[in-house]
């Protein structure tokens, strides 16, 4: 099959790439001529582990290819796939469609013989049918079917969940189409992934549903950490209590500072006014997303009472930045709201991450001192924060730690030490729901 794909922004790139390596020929298109042009140089515009050998291998072999020529790449393709970016669209939480109709107009224009559209992207229910009508009115005589084909990829795992998902979804009631899809995707059922057929406006609700129950089910286990704190349970138990269930599985039940990420902040958001509109609101949704906003400063201030509630003047060190590890992406990372409130409070604010530091000067205040180690981070301060659970902070020496640190306290925000060991060296300790 030929495939072209629209954007070459994380879900774009990962996806060419994986089709590639499927044994299809891919174009990856873009209009930012840099971008493309440092793709062909094999220099990533993310950090995504494995990204960079995925793209080299095949391009090796002239399965992928980069290009800011939409119109031959899409000339020659059996499938187009959308996958531009949908941010919130200012003031209203809505997700904004432009990037996607413009990309649909330049398809339809472009195209030749039968071809698929799949919009990849995350966009709300009914957008396919929107697009149909771009198509329609841009290049009426466009042999062209419009398919529904929701990612499930996590950054950071990203290759190996298109390798191996727990499912694929496709949207459509065109029966080539379906033939086409099933076709890109055989490798996988060769695998027994489960690919999941089903009518358009259904698919485009999936990715929005699974995000959001994801979405809840974090917030519940971040409002039981609460809890459990008050009662002096602990929220690890619990979640592992509960999740030994298989009905409620053990996976997300983490508590944390809050969820982040281009995805579940921005997705929660656009259910949320899609539902409003639709005379049938998730009240669960709504409150999730207010209690996870409320969830990322409620940390500033538990970090202060560590510190006997004032942090003016005060040193903080921040380990991880990103909103998760294994990625640079700070959007909607918990740092950055935890550190304006810290800053807001009389906080100076030292900080390390493995991989974020560029982007996160994007994002945070310049006052912050960036350092080139956990142990450079500490030196000096008054506290130690786990904001993210990068591996390379689960094994600290922490015996240099408490000699660097001014003060042996640290909140652990990600749960990645035990309370007892490090009452044992003589810390400070605070956790997320857990007794001391
Ligand atoms: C998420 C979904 O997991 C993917 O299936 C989906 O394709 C993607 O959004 C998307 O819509 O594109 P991602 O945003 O990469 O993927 O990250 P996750 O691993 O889901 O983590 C999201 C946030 O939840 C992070 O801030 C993470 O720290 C937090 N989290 C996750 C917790 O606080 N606790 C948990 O138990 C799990």
């Amino acid at each position: 099959m030929r495939v072209a794909m629209i954007g070459t922004g994380y879900v774009g790139l990962v996806s060419g790439a994986c089709f590639a390596d499927f044994g299809h020929t891919v174009v990856c298109v873009d209009k930012d001529e840099r971008k493309i042009q440092s793709l062909r140089n094999n220099i990533m515009p993310i950090y995504e582990p494995g990204l960079d050998d995925l793209v080299a291998r095949n391009v090796k072999a002239s399965r992928l290819s980069f290009t800011t020529d939409l119109t031959p790449a899409v000339a020659e393709a059996d499938a187009v796939f959308i996958a531009v970016g949908t941010p919130s669209r200012r003031g209203d939480g809505h997700a904004d469609l432009s990037y996607v109709f413009a990309a649909a107009r330049e398809i339809a224009r472009a195209s030749q013989g039968f071809t698929v559209v799949v919009t990849k992207s995350t966009v709300p229910v009914g957008t396919g049918d929107e697009v149909e009508i771009v198509i329609g009115e841009a290049a009426p005589d466009a042999d062209i079917a419009v398919v529904s084909n929701p990612e499930f990829l996590r950054e950071g795992a990203a290759i190996e969940d298109f390798k191996r998902p727990d499912r694929v979804v496709v949207g459509t009631d065109n029966d080539r189409a379906r033939k086409v899809m099933a076709e890109l995707y055989r490798p996988l059922f060769l695998n027994a992934s489960p690919i999941l057929f089903t009518d358009r406006r259904t698919s485009e609700l999936i990715k929005y549903a699974a995000n959001a129950f994801l979405a809840t089910k974090i917030t519940f286990i971040n409002e039981l950490a609460d809890l459990c704190e008050n009662v002096g349970a602990n929220v690890q138990e619990v979640a592992r209590g509960i999740g030994l269930d298989k009905r409620i599985g053990a996976k997300f039940l983490h508590a944390g500072p809050g969820y982040g990420g281009s995805c579940f902040p921005k997705d929660t958001l656009a259910l949320m006014r899609t539902a409003q509109e639709a005379g049938s609101p998730l009240r669960l949704v709504e409150t999730v997303v207010g209690v996870n906003d409320a969830r990322k400063t409620a940390m500033a201030r538990k970090i202060a009472t560590s510190l006997d509630g004032d942090v003016r003047g005060r040193t903080i060190a921040l380990l991880g930045l990103t909103f998760k590890p294994n990625t640079d992406d700070m959007r909607e990372a918990p740092a950055i709201s935890i550190v304006h409130a810290l800053l807001d409070k009389g906080a100076r604010i030292r900080a390390y991450d493995p991989e974020g530091m560029e982007e996160a000067k994007k994002y945070l205040p310049d006052s912050i001192v960036y350092t080139g180690s956990p142990y450079e981070c500490a030196e000096g301060a008054d506290a130690l924060v786990i904001v993210t659970e990068w591996e390379a902070f689960r094994a600290l020496d922490l015996v240099r730690i408490k000699e660097l640190l001014n003060k042996p306290v640290i909140v652990d925000l990600r749960n990645i030490y035990r309370p007892a060991e490090m009452a044992t060296l003589g810390f400070s300790y605070e956790s997320v729901g857990r007794p001391l």
